[in-house]
């Protein structure tokens, strides 16, 4: 049987073998999607006995192989060099792999009716999850960015590496009058300290955006809420990333008119 897979370490708390699942039922889609245990000495091994095997559509990749799986698999798109890492390896047409990475297109999906040309905004986080979302918003040709991050220094060469206009600040400093701020930090995250931002400068059609789904309600989105502006929660961009790899394994766009039920079910699990 066809299929595809998650690998990682550790891999049980993976959601993707959920997503993918109710996609594939939904569809009719006689696949299978499961999650792998990979470890960082058996990932080459993996590669290679996956890549001789036809039954295989790819897969997704999470800690700690998303760089480590460059050194194995072409990516003519060039994301060692941008983003930085891959979340994603498919089969291309000739059958051969190609990694890539879904994670910004997957960010900007719910945006798709924001016009975010020439617009300050605010991002908050210098790690992996902010690279894909500065990637991203560079991509959209957004204004200034205002980069908040613990360490300063490291989001000042994150600007830079992406040719972003803009400012790298301590997490205390006030937010500009952005367009859009977006939580690309753990912070916020169950067992993480809350992100503490004042949203007053904020014009009132701002649009915050958390990528933590876990919670679903931040403290973050909370206080946007009780400010009256519009929210983008984390599972947006988490099915978002999910449904472009999805086409990319098994050739079908994914029933988005069921993300209801799917919020639902990911909520619960
Ligand atoms: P990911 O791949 O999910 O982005 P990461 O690369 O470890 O994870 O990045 C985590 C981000 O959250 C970083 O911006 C980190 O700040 P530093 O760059 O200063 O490390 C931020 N972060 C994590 N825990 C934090 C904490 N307790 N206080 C402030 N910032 C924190």
């Amino acid at each position: 049987m066809t299929y595809a897979e998650v690998i990682g370490d550790p891999i049980a708390h993976s959601t993707s073998p959920l997503i993918h699942g109710f996609w594939l039922e939904r569809l009719g889609i006689d696949a299978d999607y499961r999650a792998t245990h990979v470890a960082p000495d058996g990932l080459a091994a993996h590669i290679a006995a996956r890549r001789a095997d036809p039954d295989w559509r790819g897969c997704n990749v999470t800690v700690p192989h998303k760089v480590a799986v460059l050194d194995h698999v072409p990516d003519p798109g060039g994301v060692r060099g941008s983003i930085g890492a891959s979340n994603t390896v498919f089969r291309g047409e000739d059958g051969g792999l190609v990694a890539t990475n879904t994670d910004a297109a997957g960010f900007l999906a719910p945006l798709a009716d924001l016009d975010l040309a020439g617009q300050p905004v605010a991002v908050v986080g210098a790690g992996g999850a902010a690279r894909a979302v500065l990637f991203a918003l560079e991509k959209a040709g957004v204004g200034r960015v205002t980069l908040l991050n613990r360490t300063p220094l490291k989001a000042a060469g994150l600007l830079a590496t992406f040719g972003l206009k803009g400012d790298a600040v301590p997490l205390d400093a006030p937010l500009p009058p952005a367009a859009l701020v977006v939580n690309a930090s753990s912070l916020g995250m169950a067992g993480q300290p809350p992100l503490d931002l004042d949203l007053g400068a904020l014009p009132e059609d701002a649009v915050v955006y958390d990528i933590v789904y876990a919670p679903l309600e931040t403290p973050l989105l909370a206080a946007a809420r009780a400010r009256g502006l519009e929210t983008v929660d984390g599972l947006e961009m988490l099915i978002g990333q999910a449904a472009l790899a999805f086409e990319l394994f098994f050739g079908a766009a994914p029933p988005r008119d069921a993300d209801e039920e799917l919020r639902e079910r990911l909520l619960s699990c």
